[in-house]
């Protein structure tokens, strides 16, 4: 039908999770290709030191500064003429909160997922929690402050008051596990408010939940199976995320068909409650005994080959090439 759309493919980007975004750029191009679309590539973190030979880019170091200032000078460089819609492959900050979406906008092109209000407001956890309480989205207890707001002792005083250790330190809008403490006990708190504000100037801290790892995907409003990952650490780290039999994956999730039914629900709740459109993933925790909590929702997740809603998306017997084109076709409506 609509075929030889114009696709502008934004990714890199200038975030901590720049090379993930290339990875994630790297899989959407080749289905792009697959799907016989006109592509055009483009790093915003190059402003106007592009066009780019897209092999050299995803094999080569950076051949140019990458800055926050040249993300305008980028997008200035293309017209909504010239394009359908602007596949965003970003992750993170200035890719996946907002503020591209709020240049493409200007700019009057179309792009895919959600739109600025809801990047924002996912992007923050803490933004995030308050709405998930307001629409009844189970969420591990927590509480937040910014910089100076509170001592070390006032801060192992709330976690003792609230919840207890062990409590999880996480910077407001960061992604990918970056800055993120799982403390033990009072003695690693000092590092962890350390490590969480050199990401944020906000933090989150959390009761721990002990239990399993889920995630669902959100498509167009349903829900995906509901993927559990077994990480080798712990917790699911960078490392787990991001590196081949790092983790293990298994969809369908093997958990009680009410728990997964009651889980996919919550999801979409969660979605719905900051206002997602087209495409978002939920990361879960659940207890040993079957309680449901929300940790947040991402708005743009990874489409790696190691990625997981490309991994819900098979079991639901939609292959990667589709699942890009309903993502642009939802985008498009
Ligand atoms: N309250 C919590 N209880 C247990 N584990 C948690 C909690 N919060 C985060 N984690 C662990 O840290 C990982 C990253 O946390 P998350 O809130 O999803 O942030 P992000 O993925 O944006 O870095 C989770 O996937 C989980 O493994
Ligand atoms: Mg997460």
């Amino acid at each position: 039908m609509n075929k030889k759309l114009k696709i502008l493919l934004l990714l890199g980007g200038t975030s901590p999770e720049r090379e993930v975004s290339k990875s994630t750029g790297k899989s959407v191009y080749q289905a792009l290709q697959n799907l016989d679309y006109d592509i055009i590539v483009m790093d915003p973190a190059y402003g106007i030191n592009q066009p780019f030979e897209v092999e050299d880019y995803f094999n080569e170091n950076d051949y140019a500064e990458i800055s926050n200032e040249n993300y305008l000078d980028a997008i200035n460089l293309i017209s909504s003429e010239q394009i359908n819609v602007a596949f965003l492959a970003l992750h993170g900050k200035f890719g996946e909160d907002g503020t591209i979406q709020s240049l493409l906008e200007l700019k009057g092109i179309k792009y895919t997922g959600s739109k600025v209000l809801s990047s924002a407001l996912a992007m923050d956890k803490i933004m995030s929690k308050i709405l998930f309480e307001e629409y009844n989205v189970p969420t591990p207890k927590s509480f937040h402050f910014r910089k100076g707001d509170h001592t070390t002792a006032e801060v192992n005083r709330l976690i003792e008051q609230q919840f207890g250790y062990p409590a999880v330190v996480k910077p407001n809008d960061q992604g990918s596990t970056v800055g993120l403490t799982i403390c033990k006990s009072t003695e690693q708190l000092e590092q962890a408010v350390h490590d969480a504000f050199e990401f944020s100037d906000r933090i989150l801290v959390e009761e721990y939940i002990p239990g399993r790892e889920l995630t669902v995907a959100v498509i167009d409003n349903t829900a995906l199976p509901v993927l559990e990952i077994k990480p080798k650490h712990g917790i699911y780290d960078y490392e787990c995320k991001y590196t081949s039999g790092m983790s293990e994956y298994i969809v369908p999730a093997e958990i009680p068909d009410e728990v997964s039914i009651l889980m996919k629900e919550i999801a979409v709740q969660a979605c719905n409650s900051l206002r997602c459109e087209v495409y978002a993933r939920v990361d879960f925790r659940l207890s040993p005994d079957n309680k449901i909590y929300a940790l947040e929702v991402n708005t743009l997740p990874g489409m790696t080959s190691l990625s997981l809603v490309p991994k819900m998306a098979k079991a639901n017997g939609i292959s990667f090439e589709e699942l890009i084109e309903k993502i642009i076709n939802l985008s498009l409506k």
